[in-house]
């Protein structure tokens, strides 16, 4: 009787850590799988968000001197399209700040673009960082049908 005790006992615990080693197995695979499938996402979109966004040469006709306007890029994002002068050409810019991604806006009366988030500042032309903590400029936008 007590030999059938121990006997019953043993084969529990070898189903068991049978039971917990696949268990384990089952976590420790869906982790690797989850984070091998974050990492290909977030290398997806940072190389989609590194590329210009692309506008319609028609998008790009301009607002008046000094004005700016905001127009949805082909993916979806946001370009700013500026006339920083009479008589200049537009220029049309990725509206995501290069630092954390905060939509810059047009400050008209200092003829620049701004980020409102940490205080950074770009050239209206170039796009080239003037002040701030981002350490590249504002993307400029292709044009499709130029
Ligand atoms: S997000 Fe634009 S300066 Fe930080």
């Amino acid at each position: 009787m007590k030999d059938e005790a121990v006997a019953v006992r043993a084969v529990a615990t070898a189903d068991e850590r049978r039971a917990e080693r696949r268990r384990f197995l089952c976590v420790a695979g869906s982790a690797a799988a989850l984070a091998l499938g974050g990492e290909w996402a977030a290398r997806r979109g940072e190389r989609r968000l590194a590329e210009p966004p692309t506008i319609a040469a028609a998008e790009l006709t301009a607002p008046d001197a000094g004005a700016a306007r905001v127009v949805a890029a082909e993916d979806g994002r946001e370009v700013l399209v500026v006339r920083v002068e009479a008589g200049a050409a537009p220029v049309a810019f990725d509206r995501r700040c290069p630092h954390l991604g905060c939509p810059v806006l047009w400050s008209a009366e200092r003829a620049r673009f701004e980020c409102p988030c940490h205080h950074a500042a770009f050239d209206a032309r170039t796009g080239d960082v003037l002040f701030g903590p981002p350490r590249r400029g504002l993307a400029a936008a292709r044009v499709r049908g130029t």
